[in-house]
């Protein structure tokens, strides 16, 4: 099956969150499933990047709380964002990529949080073997979460402020009110991109008849972020019937989204 931008992932979209507290209902055998046929339609791209779903024992997988983070409660079920961290083009990827699977996994009711600070990747490595240069960039539970916030959870959310969004107009480079609704409308859908410390580092910039989307500030993986609220925003533009494509950028552009 060929890996295709989903319209259901709109509707995902916008009541995915970040789960870190998980009951011990294990993810059923044909949601697994799902999830692994997506993962294989992203790694049969060629484009260097894989996902990985993954059963075993994760009671290594999670870190303790580290810069606030709430340690995560292991489910016996997770996925794995690798890359070749020496490929200019695996983060963007990776994101946009990884945030098709999450919410893929949102849409069949499973829950999910990005993870790329607080796990240990040595403990990855038991269950998969990684090819040379390959790095686990992130992983995310797969399970059910409890129908209430623990308290870690509910810390995490706080550390980073999780429900907080820049405003559309801060995220763009120029006049909001003179861009295309589509794109409005696209650049909303952007902003619920989740990352990592809520940091949301994206610009966008509308030049002509195409938006670009730079990295706003400085840190340790701020273009994989972008490579998320890339797909998002693609989602955005898709339900105002505004389908496209984004390009890699040069320079400081991470890149560049063209309507067909
Ligand atoms: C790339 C990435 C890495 C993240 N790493 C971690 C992490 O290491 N630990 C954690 O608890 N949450 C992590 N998060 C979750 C973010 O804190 C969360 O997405 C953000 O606060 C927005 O909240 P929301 O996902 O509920 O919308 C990460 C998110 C992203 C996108």
């Amino acid at each position: 099956m060929a890996f295709v931008v989903e319209k259901k992932w709109n509707d995902a979209m916008k009541i995915r969150v970040s789960r870190r507290s998980y009951d011990s209902r294990t993810v059923e055998a044909r949601k697994m499933e799902a999830l692994s046929t997506l993962a294989r339609s992203i790694n049969e791209l060629g484009r260097g990047v894989r996902i990985e779903v993954i059963e075993g024992d994760t009671s290594g997988i999670f870190r303790g709380i580290v810069g606030g983070y709430g340690k995560i409660t292991s489910t016996g079920q997770y996925a794995a964002f690798i890359g070749d961290s020496a490929d200019p083009d695996a983060e963007r990827l990776l994101g946009y990529y990884g945030e098709a699977f999450i919410l893929e996994a949102t849409s069949l009711g499973v829950g999910t949080c990005w993870v790329s600070g607080t796990f240990n990747p040595e403990s990855v490595k038991a269950h998969i073997s990684l090819r040379p240069g390959e790095e686990v960039f992130s992983v995310t539970p797969l399970g059910y979460p409890t129908e209430d916030s623990s308290p870690v959870e509910r810390l995490a959310k706080f550390v980073v402020r999780s429900e907080k969004r820049k405003p559309s107009a801060s995220i763009l480079d120029g006049d909001l009110s003179a861009i295309p609704n589509w794109a409005q409308a696209a650049l909303n859908s952007a902003r619920s991109a989740p990352s990592a410390t809520n940091r949301q580092p994206w610009l966008f910039k509308w030049t002509k008849d195409s938006m670009t989307i730079r990295v706003r500030g400085t840190g340790k993986r701020l273009i994989q972020d972008c490579g998320i609220a890339m797909l998002h925003f693609a989602l955005g533009a898709l339900e105002s019937g505004i389908a496209g494509k984004w390009e890699a950028g040069t320079d400081s552009v991470v890149a560049i989204f063209k309507p067909d």
